[in-house]
């Protein structure tokens, strides 16, 4: 299979990842503080000087200045390519690799078509549906209705591998566009065509205004895998759609909240029970994206999961998704069910009511981490407390919603039964001391000569603290500067404020195959111009102020300013005045 590897999934491959893990197999790495060495296997040496830092997920050799992240290990030290490492990766970490299908340029946008088609075999499977009696049997053993069967669109694919193919498969541009929405596989050494969904109920998955992108097919009885999803497709992007957001809307005009599950079948079953304000992602774990489409649509999401140790992981891991993600106003809560239930045999086992209440007594953000960080760690004792303080400073210091970091220092303070401001001492506000590849932090002035020039130091400080991005409030003026690197600076500041939640690693790999990798690959090794991420927002705000007052031609401005007031101006001179005043309201 062809076709590029989406960005998204990437992003999530580091970040499910460990470094640690990957070099481990490969090298012998000895522990050392908070990082790993090992003799460096791109150079002969006889003492460590190769080191691998977790918390950053790099590794740096301090002999021959080998560096970068676990994909550029395994390309590097196993010979790999891009695509090779990443397949490497993604073996290790139980995922498959996703591939956009848009692999063969086409000179015009087929989109519409595919819509259309996509529209039609949800068609035809509805119309197997009526046509299977044993399909139908199984929807009522589930205990679902046709009326909840028809507002999801449900049907059925037949138990054949053409029956799609005969439907809709009439030529060879038919067969394609099949294809390329992920209806059908091509037979390896392109011996023809056969359905990808056979013998399953099909839930199409809608996007925001109804359209069909995309289908999740569950098997009937038995077989493996349980849940077949449609494949990444120009059209269907599992990260970012969430089943039944459309079926909410449709049902409530101004929704109050939406509640996160994990399954179809608890969608629809908790939407037919009344609950119309329950949503799912699609086989996947909540990424940033979903977040944002949840907060667009309402202020409170609420994520229910199973009440298992892997629906504890789950919500664990929402909770690290959502602190970047959270902006004002918006509130996030958790519910955790009863173990051995899903939504789906709560909410028909207690109806909506009972289940109700439980949605209504769901724990706050704020409370579930606090109460999760005391159950890890034993509060009893010094060690526990201190590991208790650097977790909670390490979640504290990827928030973005400067009041609500602050508001969550009185719980964690509670919790460790002393006082806010004592806390503040432990965990200065906003200021992490990350450090760049483990090296010692050390506070270096804004001013000192030999840095590089402000459009550098900005992107290197963006580099190493991802998040200072945020203290770049105005891009459209900063876009507007004249100088080196500037387009680079705005691009990396926007798709981080787009994508707080990028690490470095990810951030690295994302620029790859773009042309500035390398002059991005050699800025990290440097030793990072701010110390800390509350030094690194303030230097990263200043020098943008700076870039951008500069651009400014003060003397010009003034100039024009004191002839205006003298009735001295030509047209055209006014005219210039009018633009700078202009310009100057941007700031
Ligand atoms: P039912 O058995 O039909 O009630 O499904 P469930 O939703 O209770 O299933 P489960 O808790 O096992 O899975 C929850 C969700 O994970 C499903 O709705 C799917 O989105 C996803 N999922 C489960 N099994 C698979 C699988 O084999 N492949 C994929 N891609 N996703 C799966
Ligand atoms: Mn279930």
């Amino acid at each position: 299979m062809s076709g590029r590897i989406p960005q998204y999934f990437i992003d999530q491959l580091i970040s499910r990842i460990d470094i640690v893990e990957v070099i481990g197999t490969r090298l012998t790495l000895r522990k050392a503080g908070k990082e790993y060495k090992a003799c460096c296997p791109f150079h002969n040496e006889k003492t460590p000087s190769f080191n691998v830092v977790p918390d950053k997920q790099f590794y740096h050799c301090f002999g021959c200045g080998a560096h970068g992240t676990a994909l550029g290990f395994l390309m590097d030290h196993d010979h790999l390519s891009f695509v090779e490492a990443v397949e490497e990766l993604a073996a290790r970490a139980g995922l498959e690799v996703p591939r956009e299908t848009t692999s063969t340029p086409t000179t015009h946008k087929p989109t519409q078509d595919h819509y259309t088609l996509l529209e039609q075999a949800g068609e035809y499977f509805r119309q197997q549906l009526r046509n299977s009696p044993a399909a139908i049997e199984y929807l009522k053993n589930r205990g679902l209705t046709g009326e909840i069967a028809a507002r999801f669109g449900i049907g059925y694919s037949p138990d054949a591998w053409d029956g799609l193919i005969k439907h809709l498969g009439q030529n060879d541009a038919a067969l394609q566009a099949l294809v390329q929405t992920g209806l059908l596989i091509e037979r390896d050494s392109k011996q023809g065509f056969y359905d990808r969904f056979r013998h399953r109920v099909m839930f199409p998955i809608r996007d925001a205004r109804g359209r069909t992108i995309g289908f999740g097919g569950r098997i009937i009885d038995q077989g493996e895998p349980k849940y077949l999803n449609s494949p990444e497709t120009e059209l269907f992007h599992k990260g970012r759609e969430l089943y039944g957001l459309y079926e909410a809307r449709q049902a409530t005009r101004q929704l109050k909240q939406l509640m996160v599950v994990e399954g179809y079948m608890d969608v629809v079953s908790l939407h037919q029970a009344g609950i119309t304000y329950a949503v799912a992602t699609l086989g996947t774990a909540t990424t940033p994206d979903h977040l944002k489409r949840l907060f667009r649509a309402c202020n409170t999401v609420v994520f229910c999961f199973d009440g298992d140790r892997a629906g504890r992981a789950a919500a664990w891991k929402a909770m690290e998704v959502a602190l970047p993600v959270i902006g004002e106003g918006q509130v996030i809560r958790f519910l955790l069910l009863p173990t051995e239930h899903d939504p789906d045999s709560l909410v028909r086992e207690e109806g909506q009511t009972a289940f109700e209440a439980r949605v209504q007594q769901a724990t706050p953000l704020s409370e579930y981490m606090v109460s999760e960080l005391s159950t890890r760690f034993d509060l009893r004792h010094t060690e526990g407390r201190d590991q208790f303080t650097a977790e909670a400073k390490r979640l504290l210091s990827v928030i973005s919603n400067d009041s609500y970091r602050t508001l969550l220092y009185q719980p964690l303070a509670d919790a460790l039964g002393i006082s806010v401001d004592r806390l503040r001492q432990l965990i200065p506000p906003s200021g992490t001391s990350q450090n760049n590849l483990g090296r010692a932090a050390t506070s270096t002035p804004l001013d000192s000569t030999g840095r590089g020039s402000l459009v550098r130091q900005i992107i290197q400080n963006l580099l190493h603290y991802p998040t200072a991005a945020r203290a770049l409030n105005r891009l459209d003026a900063l876009a507007q500067v004249d100088k080196p690197g500037i387009t680079l600076l705005v691009q990396l500041a926007g798709e981080l404020q787009d994508e707080p939640q990028l690490s470095t690693p990810a951030l690295l790999e994302r620029w790859r195959h773009r042309p500035d990798f390398h002059y991005i690959d050699k800025l990290l090794l440097k030793e990072p111009p701010a110390a800390t991420l509350e030094i690194a927002l303030d230097e990263v705000k200043k020098s943008s102020e700076k870039l951008i007052a500069d651009q400014f031609p003060q003397e010009k401005f003034d100039e024009l300013m004191r002839r205006f007031h003298l009735g001295a101006l030509s047209q055209e001179e006014k005219q210039e005045l009018r633009e700078l005043i202009k310009q100057q309201g941007l700031r």
